[in-house]
């Protein structure tokens, strides 16, 4: 038997290892695994597994309010030292570009496990933006045995840090997989219906929806207040159309985007909603104003515009194909790309593909198949 210990801590990366957990528990037969999670985010992270009916093996509970990278990753790397000491997993897989992704690397490395790096290779070779993701998934990759790329691009970016080729496995994003899965879910479930119902009461689907999230590290302060002025602009101008925004529990989100838009009828401030909820009301919008990284990669995919919030990306691919924009936090620049795809339908049905740069939905059997092929010799 191969033992697997999958650890992830937030929301993002809870939607993203999901699909791995179920692929690998369809394997029990090859694996025994186990999900650890730090709780690095609480109740975003709940929503994630009451969803997809997760219940982990360990639960490190380390969320504090308005928490601090520093204490983070030391509360990390010393909770996780005895889980892989009694556990022993001979890998261990870690997401994308969290404090618990790098701080949980750090720590397998330090237990000899082999560390697989899922959604590797996304940079944007500045390591300010996004801040402190570019570090973390920079140090992740240093330290991971394996890198599941999402696309080509991601794996010529770990060719230039001169990753060994055999390393290197393009997979799709395991984002698509959550999101077919989630998809199809949304047709057949009910137990989400009363967020629905919530959100049906407040909008009218006749009428235009720009659907908004935000938390970047990069962007609080002076950032969210220009956002929060831009779509106050764009609501008082655009009476007819309807802004939805799941607020981000971060209390330095929270607080400017409360403070600012809460007065401004067609502006609808609302919790964060479960994941199925928010891929439905993905679904209904007209238009995406998001800094969220997830969100550049399941919209395509929906055929859904997106104006993206930051200066750069690590995702240029939908950005190429022409159905992303960066507009960054500059209020101008937010509101007239916002109005040009309000009223310029020429415009809006260019950015409106229907593509995959992401992936297939079949990236965490490909994650499988390749564990299975490289441990030959550990079964
Ligand atoms: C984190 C990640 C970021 C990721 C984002 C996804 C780091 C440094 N940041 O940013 O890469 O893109 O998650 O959303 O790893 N909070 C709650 N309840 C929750 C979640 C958060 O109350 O369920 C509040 C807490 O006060 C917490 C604060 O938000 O201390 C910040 O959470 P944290 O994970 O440090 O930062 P995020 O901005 O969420
Ligand atoms: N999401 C969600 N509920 C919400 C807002 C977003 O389930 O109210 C999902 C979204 O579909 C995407 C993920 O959360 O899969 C993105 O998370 P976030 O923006 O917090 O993090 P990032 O992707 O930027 O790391």
């Amino acid at each position: 038997m191969i033992k697997n210990l999958i650890v992830f801590g937030t929301r993002p990366e809870a939607i993203k290892m999901a699909p791995l957990v179920k692929a690998f528990e369809a394997n029990n037969n090859n694996f025994e695994t186990k999900v650890c999670i730090t709780a690095q985010h609480r109740e975003m992270l709940d929503q994630v597994l009451d969803f997809f009916e997760i219940i982990p093996d360990f639960d490190l509970n380390l969320m504090k309010p308005n928490q601090n990278l520093y204490s983070l990753t030391a509360d990390i790397i010393l909770s996780l030292k005895s889980i892989l000491e009694d556990f022993n997993p001979d890998y261990v897989y870690v997401h994308g570009d969290t404090t618990t992704t790098m701080a949980a690397s750090i720590a397998s490395f330090y237990s000899k496990a082999k560390v697989c790096h899922i959604e590797a290779g996304l940079r944007t070779f500045n390591m300010q933006s996004p801040f402190p993701e570019e570090m973390n998934r920079s140090v992740t990759g240093v330290i991971a045995d394996f890198h599941f790329a999402p696309t080509t691009t991601s794996r010529n970016n770990l060719r230039l840090e001169n990753k060994n080729e055999n390393t290197i496995i393009v997979t799709g994003n395991t984002v698509i997989d959550a999101l077919f899965f989630s998809v199809s879910k949304v047709k057949e479930a009910d137990f989400f219906s009363e967020e629905i119902q919530q959100v049906e009461k407040i909008l009218d689907f006749n009428r235009k929806v720009i659907l908004v999230t935000g938390h970047r590290r990069e962007n609080h302060g002076q950032g969210f207040i220009n956002i929060c002025e831009a779509l106050k602009e764009i609501a008082i101008a655009n009476k007819d159309c309807q802004i939805i925004y799941p607020v981000h529990l971060n209390p330095n989100v929270q607080g400017p985007v409360y403070k600012l838009l809460s007065d401004v009828n067609n502006i609808h401030l609302i919790s964060p909603l479960s994941y199925p909820a928010f891929v439905w009301l993905m679904e209904k919008s007209y238009l995406i104003i998001t800094d969220s990284g997830g969100v550049q990669e399941e919209a395509p995919s929906l055929g859904k515009p997106v104006l993206v919030m930051r200066d750069t990306t690590e995702r240029p691919e939908a950005v190429e194909a022409g159905t992303v924009l960066l507009v960054g936090t500059d209020r101008l620049k937010i509101v007239s790309e916002t109005n040009r795809l309000l009223q310029n339908e020429t415009d809006y049905s260019k950015m409106s593909k229907l593509h995959n740069p992401y992936g297939d939905g079949n990236a965490c059997n490909r994650i499988v198949e390749h564990i299975i092929k490289s441990s030959a010799k550990i079964i």
